[in-house]
């Protein structure tokens, strides 16, 4: 099928060139002529692990191609996606912006009958609105869909070639024909796609990961309960994660969940249920559960410090709000780092892919080490923010022979408190 992807983002370009991998041809189209650019030079301007060699393959096959050339897109195109950035505006609620302008821009350029379907994550009722911007610019026929994505940074590529279950919001049944047919490749072990209505789809990406965030601030009020009563988190997650009606997974407490995602998400929910005169009492909680937990590790080091931090060297494993990613959008990190560098802390950091991202936010503000070693020479202590595969197995002796006073905040808990003890540090975690 001929596919038009609007917006070449982390879920833009996975999603075009998964649909090129499996024989399609896509356009994707953007308004960032810098990143078209990049990719038509064969560069990926983002940290995606598996992007790259996806992208070099189906573009040297030609069935991946980009263009700032939102009318060359829509015209070669059967189906078109929009997958822009739905950022949140200052009172939490999504910013549609992006959506709309797509929108406009395909009513205009339409020249048959085409399905439109938005894959932005985007409040109930959105995808209404987007069919009637479009039917205001033309009277060529099209059907829409809901079509929200599920796949998580870091294992993008995995989760959208093998997804648990893809989601269609649709309104008539050629629509959803055509969408199930685009998808058949990806659901062969026989996971479902789930077809509904269109504001149920709207609503179910939203449900998702509010209830993964629930799940994360939960897990973070009990850790700071086990702390404050002398419980160790670590083994209460163990035995809550085992009752399978509970599930083990996203039962880690830490410093706050981060990303592009669920923060505002989570907001946009909230003030999705404001506009429709509900509150959302649950997930009222959740987000100032999380807002605190942000600040937690930071006053740790700012609280064992007593107060002072000028002349002190904070190292810092980990800036992305997750590992395998380069992504920083509401990363924790940031939060702690602005916190300790209000305390006067001179701050050096080590992260594998998000220096960049880094840079962008901190400028000369922090010093940037060549790996994370190099970061420990004469630090008073190390924080570690992002579970990176490398940091969870560091040479220790190493690290007490750079370090000036080998104190750990581990805000991952990826560390055996009594080992680390033992080997002579100071340990401090999240609840335990
Ligand atoms: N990042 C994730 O893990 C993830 C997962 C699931 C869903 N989502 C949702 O998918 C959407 C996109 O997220 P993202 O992380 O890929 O965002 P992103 O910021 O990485 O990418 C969005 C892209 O859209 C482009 N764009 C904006 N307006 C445009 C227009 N009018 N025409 C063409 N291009 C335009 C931007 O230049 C940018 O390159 C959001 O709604 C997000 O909530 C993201």
């Amino acid at each position: 099928m001929n596919i038009c992807m609007i917006g070449a983002g982390y879920v833009g370009l996975v999603t075009g060139a998964c649909l090129a991998e499996s024989g399609n041809e896509v356009i994707c189209v953007d308004i960032d002529a810098k990143k078209i650019s990049l990719l038509k030079r064969g560069e990926v301007p983002i940290y995606e692990p598996g992007l790259e060699t996806l992208i070099k393959r189906n573009v040297k096959e030609k069935r991946l191609t980009f263009t700032t050339d939102l009318a060359k897109g829509v015209k070669n195109s059967l189906i078109i996606f929009i997958a822009v950035g739905t950022p949140p505006k200052q009172d939490g609620s999504s910013n549609l912006d992006h959506v709309f302008e797509a929108a406009g821009g395909i009513g205009r350029e339409i020249n048959g009958y085409k399905i439109v379907v938005t894959k932005s994550t985007v409040p109930v009722g959105t995808s209404e609105k987007v069919k009637k911007i479009i039917a205001q610019e033309t009277n060529h026929p099209f059907g829409i869909a809901s079509n929200p994505e599920f796949l998580k940074e870091g294992a993008a590529i995995e989760d959208f070639m093998k997804p648990d279950r893809i989601v269609l919001g649709v309104e008539d049944s050629m629509v959803e024909e055509l969408m199930k047919e685009l998808y058949a490749t990806f659901v062969r072990t026989g996971n479902p796609i789930l077809t509904m209505g269109i504001r149920s789809s709207e609503i179910t990406k939203y449900a998702s990961n509010a209830m993964l965030a629930t799940r994360i601030s939960f897990m973070n009020e009990l850790a700071n309960l086990c702390e404050a009563v002398g419980a160790d988190i670590n083994a209460v997650r163990a035995g809550v994660g085992s009752d399978p009606r509970i599930g083990s997974s996203f039962l880690f407490p830490g410093v706050g969940y981060g990303g592009s995602c669920f923060p505002k998400d989570v907001q946009a929910m909230i003030e999705t249920a404001k506009e429709h005169d509900h509150v959302l009492r649950i997930l009222t909680a959740v987000e100032d559960v999380n807002q605190k937990q942000r600040e937690l590790l930071a006053g740790k080091v700012i609280r064992r410090f007593k107060r002072n931090l000028k002349n002190k060297t904070i190292a810092v494993w980990g800036l992305s709000f997750k590992p395998n990613t380069d992504d920083m959008r509401e990363a924790p990190s940031v939060v702690i780092i602005n916190s300790l560098l209000k305390q006067g802390a001179k701050i050096k950091v080590y992260d594998p892919v998000s220096v960049h991202n880094a840079r962008k936010e901190f400028g000369n503000k922090i010093s940037y080490g060549k790996d994370n070693y190099a970061i420990l020479k004469d630090a008073d202590a190390l924080v570690v923010i992002t579970e990176w595969n490398e940091f969870r197995r560091p040479n220790f002796e190493k690290m007490l022979k750079l370090m000036k006073s080998p104190i750990i905040f581990d805000g991952r808990n990826i560390y055996a408190p009594h080992k680390l003890k033992e080997m002579g540090f100071e340990y401090y975690g999240i609840g335990c």
